[in-house]
């Protein structure tokens, strides 16, 4: 096959890194990855189900390539991801479109596209795996920075969520060998990556069993410390968390391993236990804000952000005020915050009626953002005067003399170039700070690669 394959990528950070596997296994078949469309010979987008607008954005997105198609008849569209596991033939019904493959198909992409390229009828792959992880491709890092880079360790989940789709497109939860892990980390640091962060839709609920001795398993405490060990002067990170799932063991390895951020991403969706309950979390707003004691206890510099959704099913003004007090209570250093979005086959589709008023909606979510707008800015305040080690990412984009990179906390930081390149550590003094910004200058000079947690205090 030599193909030019062009692919775009919708929604969350996994979809970023399942492109990264999709052009890997296209590549050892002989294509090239192309980034201009008009060049491409196969057209793929991997979409997102979560919410009605990232697919809308795709549908869209497809409007576009039928144009291309249109002039270069030849051109294949596939549609990859949540959208394609989702949505099957309705896909290639109504939207000029050759192939729909899920997210566990992906090792049959060479096989549908030459189907498609020999004038084979349109078809769907769409088979969601108990044992898929990709645990022995090596993602191309296309699309990338050269600094960060994605790790997926587990895939799918079990949670069922009442509001969401995933483990309906997505499929049961598999953990990665930690091995293969373990390599693709190495590797990683090997082609000059500074950091990594460890994907999964809940990973303290990583849990790898060794197949050839079943008392062997690896818990998600276990995996991070053994990714941490890599390399000391390898940040790492870890995504998503979940409030019913964290344990201490993973907060006292962030602790003891300098290179592990201080940042933990919990989402909490609702202030109000009953909310909740009805979206099936397992955990009261009570025992969430005991993790949240727990965290603030053993990493008292950690930031700690979460996801809101506004307006579920039956969501009172109360239970609003309820999320509004958490939210104050917390102090997030920041926040993703959506509206209710019905999603088909979720147990709150079927279970549920969606009576919150769209008004309703659009109101208490906009409270929302204001309230964690101010509360943002005033964490992002309390860092002026301090001096943090950021990782510098590359060339802020509203100034070729500005760069742009990260606080162990994840912090945006903006500052002049001096002679620092991306991939270097640096330590920034931040001298003012926006809610989503922090804008500082060097104070050491580059070539600092080591990582220093305690940089902050100097
Ligand atoms: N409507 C709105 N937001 C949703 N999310 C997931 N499903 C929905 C939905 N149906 C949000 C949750 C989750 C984040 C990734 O997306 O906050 O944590
Ligand atoms: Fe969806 Fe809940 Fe799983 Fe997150 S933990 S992907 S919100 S079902």
């Amino acid at each position: 096959m030599e193909q030019k394959i062009y692919i775009e990528t919708y929604g969350c950070q996994m979809n970023v890194n399942d492109s990264q596997v999709a052009a890997s296994i296209l590549v050892n078949e002989g294509c090239s990855i192309t980034e201009d469309i008009h060049q491409a010979d196969v057209i793929l987008v991997n979409t997102c189900s979560v919410r009605d607008n990232a697919e809308k954005r795709v549908l869209g997105r497809l409007e576009v390539f039928h144009q291309e198609k249109k002039k270069r008849p030849n051109v294949i569209v596939g549609v990859m991801g949540c959208m394609a596991q989702r949505l099957r033939e309705k896909l290639l019904e109504n939207n000029n479109v050759d192939f729909s493959i899920g997210p566990d198909s992906y090792r049959s992409l060479p096989s549908v596209i030459k189907h498609i390229s020999e004038g084979g009828e349109k078809l769907t792959e769409t088979t969601l795996s108990k044992v898929e992880t990709y645990a022995d491709i090596d993602p191309v890092r296309v699309d990338s920075n050269g600094v960060t880079a994605f790790i997926s360790i587990m895939r799918g989940c079990n949670n069922m969520c009442s509001y969401c789709i995933v483990p309906f497109t997505r499929g049961r939860e598999r953990s990665r060998d930690p091995k293969s892990i373990e390599r693709e980390a190495k590797q990683l640091v090997k082609e000059g990556f500074k950091e990594v962060t460890l994907l999964g839709q809940n990973v303290d609920s990583y849990l790898w069993t060794d197949p050839d001795n079943p008392t062997h398993t690896v818990n998600f405490a276990q995996l991070l410390e053994l990714v941490a060990l890599v390399n000391p002067k390898l940040r790492v990170r870890f995504q998503t968390s979940h409030p019913k799932d964290i344990r201490k063991g993973v907060l006292y390895t962030m602790a003891m391993y300098p290179n592990i951020c201080p940042h933990i991403h919990l989402p909490v969706q609702s202030g109000s236990s009953r909310m909740l309950e009805k979206m099936n979390r397992k955990y009261t707003r009570e025992e969430y804000l005991q993790k949240i004691q727990d965290i603030r206890e053993i990493l008292p510099d950690s930031a700690i952000t979460t996801d809101i959704i506004a307006g579920f099913c039956s969501e009172t003004d109360e239970d609003h005020k309820q999320t509004i007090s958490l939210l104050k209570e917390v102090q997030y250093d920041s926040a993703f915050m959506f509206q209710y979005s019905q999603r088909p086959d979720t147990l709150a589709a079927k279970r549920y009626p969606d009576d919150v008023p769209e008004e309703t909606k659009t109101a208490r979510l906009n409270e929302i953002i204001a309230l964690q707008n101010t509360i943002s800015l005033a964490a992002n305040k309390k860092c002026i005067g301090k001096t943090y080690e950021v990782l510098v990412e590359g060339t802020s984009k509203r100034s070729e003399n500005q760069m742009i990179g990260r606080t162990p906390q994840n912090k945006v930081c903006v500052f002049d170039k001096k002679d620092c390149a991306p991939g270097d550590f640096v330590h920034v003094k931040v001298l003012s700070a926006t809610s989503a910004t922090l804008m500082g200058e060097i104070v050491k000079p580059r070539k600092y690669t080591q990582y220093d947690k305690n940089a902050y205090r100097l």
